[in-house]
This record gives C-alpha cells, structure tokens and sequence, in this order.
C-alpha cells in the first residue's frame, strides 16, 4: 500500500506474551551452584519464564502481535509490513513469513531483523523509516526470543540472566511525527563477548571436496566487558537521540531501557540524572528477554495506565555485537 505523502510516525498499540512457566532464583539453585541472594544482588532478577518444549518463537510472538494489533484497533489485513526482531528464530531462513500467515496479515511482506537485544529499536527506526518515505502506513514489529534453548544451563554464570518472552508495537503513518529521534551504533570489534556462535566442523564429501557442516554452540559472554560497555555506551547514545529530538532528559517522562540488569538500568540512568521513579523495570519478574524485552516492558507500562498518550520515553537496547541505539518518541496520537 503506498501512502500519499511523506508521513510522520506514530507509536499507536502494544502487545506482549510470555511463556507461563516460572523458573525462580531458588529453582536455579537445584540446575547450578548459584543463590537467591547472588542473582537478585547482582541482577536485580527474581525469576523468568521459559518456553515448553512443545511451544514455539512464533506461538509467542502471534500471540504478542495479535494483542498489539488490537489495542491499535487494526486488522491484520491492513498491515503493510511485519518486521519479527529476534535471535531465536524457529527456522535459519526466518520466521516473519510464518507469523504473517498465522496472523492471516495477508497483504504484509514479512522479514527477520537479528541485532540481538538491540533488535526491538533497530526494529522501531528501521519501520519508521518505511513510514517516513510514504512506502508503508501501518507496520507491526515484534521482537521475541526463546534463550533458554540457546543457554548452556551449566553455565551459571549465563543461564540466570535469561527468560522467553514477546513485545510487540504498531507503528502508523501520522500527520504528526511522534518519532522525535534516535542513534544506532555498531561496533563489531566487540563481537566476541557475547555469542550464540555457528562453528562449522569439516566434513569430507569425497576424497577432493571438503565442506563446513553447520552448528550452534550455546551462549558465550564476558558479563564484565558487557556490563562496562553499556553503563559507558548507553548514556551517549540516548544523550544523542535526546539531542536530535530537541528535548532534554530532565523532560522525559520515561527511561526505557533494555532489561539486561537492574545494576545497569541505575548507573544509566544515574548518568543521565533520571530519577528511579521515571525507569521502567520489570526484569524482576522475566530477566532479560533479548529482543522482547523494550516492548514486553513497553505494554506492561501502557496497560497499566502509567504511561498515557503524550507521555516523553526515551528507549535504548544494548548487546551482542556489539550493537546499541535510542529512540526518543511520544506516546500514542
Ligand atoms: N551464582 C553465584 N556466583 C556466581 C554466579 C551465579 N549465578 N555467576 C558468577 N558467579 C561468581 C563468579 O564465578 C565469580 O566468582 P569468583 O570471583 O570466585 O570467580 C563471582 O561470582 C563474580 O563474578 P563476576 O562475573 O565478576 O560478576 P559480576 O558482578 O560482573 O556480575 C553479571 C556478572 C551479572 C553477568 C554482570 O557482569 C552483567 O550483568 N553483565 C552484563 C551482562 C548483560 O547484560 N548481558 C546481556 C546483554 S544483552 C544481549 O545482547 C543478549
């Protein structure tokens, strides 16, 4: 569907869904050798949820995209574009397609975006741009993963910091721009403190031809390298989009950051003189979701009426990669 003219973007419904197994701290400690009072000193995490065997990525993002386009009051055959942010896909050639049909979004085109738990904004910037151009006017971007199947669960210094889970927003053309601006950065010189790496092992065909057979290893992280990178990176690139967005930080009425962990949620937002009250969290009860993490957070916060239309949030992802960015928008129309 082409739009008339360039268009402004609106943020106009949220969605989210999380599996409804909990695994808590002290179910933890029977899987490694770890304590209630450790990860909640260290991490602010309480428990997460985990998706059953039998369940799959895109059963929890259809069910996180169907709530959003319904708070939107869009139906699924007036969506343009399904953009599934995710690291965790059911499938190497992508899961979009799958959750386009189960939606029946018959008209969208869909593809995967993988920036890891930076996936949701570079999701968000990269719809807005379609909108901006006048190519698309109504946009559903879900980010979802499933890391407990991609944590090595003897790892203890890993498989506590992640749960499952699904955010999803509709984005619209509007005659307003609601997207007031954002940064996105890269640094790949940091890619190996954090990977779900695919090393192939040799394998001979015949007796002249040797090929690479595909695997994938569990999650690998230099928690410490991770941690600084985002309490240094994170504070930049928000200052950046506040910038862009000719507002300041003390106007904000929301800090929405990536659910990595409470201790970098508070140095964050320490940096930017934000005060607790206004720095939305619920890692406490889900962990970090990867990607899902900013919009699970986002419908949380909207659902229960703390965020109202109007409302100055400012969201920023930050992880593998090493990737990162911020988005300053308005809330609703
Ligand atoms: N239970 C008990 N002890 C533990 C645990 C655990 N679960 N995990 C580690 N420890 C121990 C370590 O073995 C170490 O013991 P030692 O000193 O005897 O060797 C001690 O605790 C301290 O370990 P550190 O790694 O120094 O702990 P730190 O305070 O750095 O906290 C953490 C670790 C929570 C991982 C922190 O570094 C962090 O949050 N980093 C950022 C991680 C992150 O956000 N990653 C996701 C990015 S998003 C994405 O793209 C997926």
């Amino acid at each position: 569907m082409i739009a008339e003219t360039f268009a402004g973007v609106a943020l106009t419904g949220t969605g989210s869904a999380v599996p409804d197994m909990v695994i808590t701290n002290d179910d933890l400690t029977q899987v490694v050798q770890t304590s209630d009072e450790w990860i909640k000193s260290r991490t602010g995490i309480g428990a997460r949820r985990l998706l059953r065997n039998e369940e799959s990525l895109t059963s929890l993002a259809v069910r996180a995209g169907k709530q959003a386009l319904s708070s939107a009051g869009l139906a699924a055959t007036n969506i343009d574009l399904i953009l599934l942010a995710t690291s965790t896909a059911d499938d190497r050639f992508g899961n979009a397609g799958r959750i386009q049909h189960e939606l029946g979004a018959k008209w969208a085109v869909a593809f995967d975006l993988t920036a890891a738990c930076s996936g949701f904004v570079f999701g968000l910037v990269t719809a807005a741009q379609f909108i901006r151009t006048g190519t698309y006017r109504n946009i559903l971007l879900i980010g979802a993963d499933v890391l407990s199947r991609w944590v090595d669960w003897s790892d203890r210094r890993t498989c506590v910091l992640f749960g499952d889970g699904a955010g999803a927003i509709v984005i619209q053309a509007h005659h307003e721009d609601r997207l007031l601006g954002f940064e996105l950065r890269s640094d790949g010189s940091g890619h190996h403190h954090l990977n779900i790496a695919c090393p192939s092992l040799q394998r001979q065909l015949t007796n002249d031809i040797n090929v690479g057979q595909g695997t994938i290893t569990p999650i690998t992280m230099n928690g410490q390298e991770v941690y600084k990178f985002a309490v240094r990176s994170v504070p930049e690139v928000i200052d950046k989009a506040l910038y862009r967005s000719g507002v300041s930080a003390n106007e904000l009425d929301w800090l929405l950051l990536h659910q990595a962990n409470q201790r970098i949620l508070d140095a964050v937002a320490l940096r930017l003189g934000v005060p607790s009250e206004k720095v939305i969290s619920n890692l406490e009860n889900y962990g970090n979701t990867s990607a899902a993490s900013i919009g699970l957070a986002l419908d949380e916060w909207v659902r229960q009426g703390h965020i109202q239309p109007d409302h100055l949030i400012a969201a920023s992802g930050f992880g593998a990669g090493l990737s990162w960015g911020a988005v300053v928008f308005r809330w609703g129309t």
